[in-house]
């Protein structure tokens, strides 16, 4: 077998952030609405010396210095996003940069679009890419980038926006390999959240709606991906086929929800392993289609997987906790937290089952395995050293509610501005990060590395 799989990852959090408790007293909501109510604790920004080129150009430049990786041979580079700012010019063309100095332009790859799915997609066309017979010997190796920057206006979505960008090294005969042939996917057609003004960085979004459909997305592609399990490796799988659960992340209590569901899943399969709750027993005919926004079925099974859920899930979600939703960064900043604060010993041997999400819809559930010879344990040991997601988090520097409003009311009053000059200072950024210099008369934008 080939082994496709992970190699590196690098991730880029800004270095700016709020604090969720903060942000609740200066918005007026009830006190524990965003901490405990939406599982968050501090959300990342971004100012107007940032944007969707500039944090891309961070993660992949980083990654490329850390790893001592030669551009020369990268074979494949893909983009995930939604941050749109240009609907003809990619980031990935304007990543090529980056490659200018080794004479590399043989890099396949574009930028894929949908929500928070994009980085899912790139990163499936990269695994393909590395299966097929396009790959040229000393140009083996993909590149996989998956960023955000999610905003939205004032109002009750506004503390499940964030910012982040992730960069991952895709080869053959890797230390982390996906498990080949188990994937599972969902689309459908929903209005839950759009970006149809293209004068805004807004989303339309009706957040009860997409809170459904992630729902139903986590029931179809669950019960995909076991029924290829089964079939695959010959048995009745549960939800004790994975020992790591990493999920696109909005917001971690909808995280927590859905580690129940997988729950509810098992139960409905009858392959469930636990004592089911009276509260169910007592309503024997539930079915999936019911109980979508059902309260009762959410809290039994939450209850029923909290145990696992720390040792299983909480690994996942330390980024997106501190930093937010990052959209198509998201899944892969549970991947991040997950490999960075996790020894090497303890992730040889396991399972990961991940789970992607983006509104509109698109939705698919696939694994990995980590290898355990000597060598991986190495490689693992190198992207733990890299990453310090902890570290980086606690070097950050928080700023108040309000100047985070002033920052939101300042990248709305330049959105699609040309001739512009950003003001923010460049002077606390974290040594390596790239910003946004200027956008000239024929809306050119320029930048420099910190
Ligand atoms: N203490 C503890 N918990 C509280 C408190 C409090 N003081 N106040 C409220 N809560 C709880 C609520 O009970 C609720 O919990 P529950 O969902 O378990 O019932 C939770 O906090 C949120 O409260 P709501 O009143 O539902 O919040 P609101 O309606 O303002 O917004 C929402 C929540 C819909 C998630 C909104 O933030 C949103 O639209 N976000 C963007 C959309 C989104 O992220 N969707 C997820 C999938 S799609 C994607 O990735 C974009």
């Amino acid at each position: 077998p080939l082994n496709v799989g992970i190699h590196a990852a690098e991730i880029y959090i800004p270095k700016k952030f709020v604090n969720q408790t903060e942000l609740e007293t200066f918005d007026g909501a009830s006190a524990g609405k965003y901490t405990i109510g939406l599982g968050q604790l501090n959300m990342s920004v971004c100012d107007d010396r940032e944007d969707i080129n500039s944090i891309c150009l961070t993660a992949v430049n980083n990654l490329l210095e850390k790893y001592e990786i030669d551009p020369a041979t990268i074979g494949f580079l893909e983009v995930g996003t939604e941050t749109i700012i240009d609907k003809s010019k990619s980031v990935k063309s304007v990543l090529m940069q980056l490659f200018a100095a080794s004479g590399n332009h043989n890099i396949e790859g574009i930028d894929c679009k949908n929500a928070c799915y994009g980085g899912t997609n790139a990163l499936f066309a990269a695994v393909n890419w590395l299966e097929s017979g396009y790959v040229e010997e000393g140009k083996e190796w993909a590149i996989v980038v998956a960023a955000d920057i999610a905003v939205y206006k004032s109002g009750g979505a506004r503390p499940t926006g964030g910012a982040g960008a992730i960069a991952i090294l895709l080869g053959r005969n890797a230390p982390i390999v996906f498990d080949r042939g188990l994937r599972s996917t969902f689309m459908d057609h929903a209005w839950d959240f759009y970006k149809p003004d293209l004068h805004s960085e807004y989303p339309e979004v009706d957040g009860p709606l997409s809170n459904m459909c992630y729902i139903k997305a986590i029931d179809k592609c669950y019960e995909g991906y076991l029924d290829r399990v089964n079939k695959l490796e010959n048995r009745k799988a549960n939800m004790s086929v994975a020992d790591y659960y990493l999920f696109h992340c909005p917001y971690s209590k909808l995280v927590q929800k859905s580690f129940g569901r997988l729950a509810f899943n098992d139960y409905l399969r009858n392959t469930a392993t636990f004592e089911v709750p009276e509260s169910i027993k007592e309503h024997p005919n539930l079915t999936r289609e019911s109980t979508y926004v059902d309260k009762n079925v959410e809290k039994a099974f939450m209850d029923v997987v909290k145990a696992e859920q720390k040792a299983k899930v909480d690994p996942g979600l330390l980024a997106s906790r501190n930093c937010g939703n990052m959209y198509c960064g998201s899944l892969y900043s549970g991947l991040c937290s997950l490999l960075s604060e996790t020894p090497a010993e303890t992730l040889a041997g396991k399972r990961v089952v991940l789970f992607s999400y983006g509104s509109g819809l698109s939705s698919s559930m696939f694994s990995f395995t980590v290898q355990t010879d000597d060598a991986a344990k190495a490689a693992l040991n190198r992207i733990s050293a890299a990453l310090r997601v902890a570290d980086r988090l606690a070097a950050r520097t928080k700023i108040e509610p309000k100047v985070y409003d002033e920052i939101m009311a300042l990248r709305q009053s330049v959105h699609n501005a040309k001739e512009y000059t950003p003001i923010s200072s460049t002077k606390d950024m974290f040594p390596g990060t790239w910003y946004l210099v200027d956008i000239d008369g024929m809306f050119r934008r320029t930048y420099k590395r910190a």
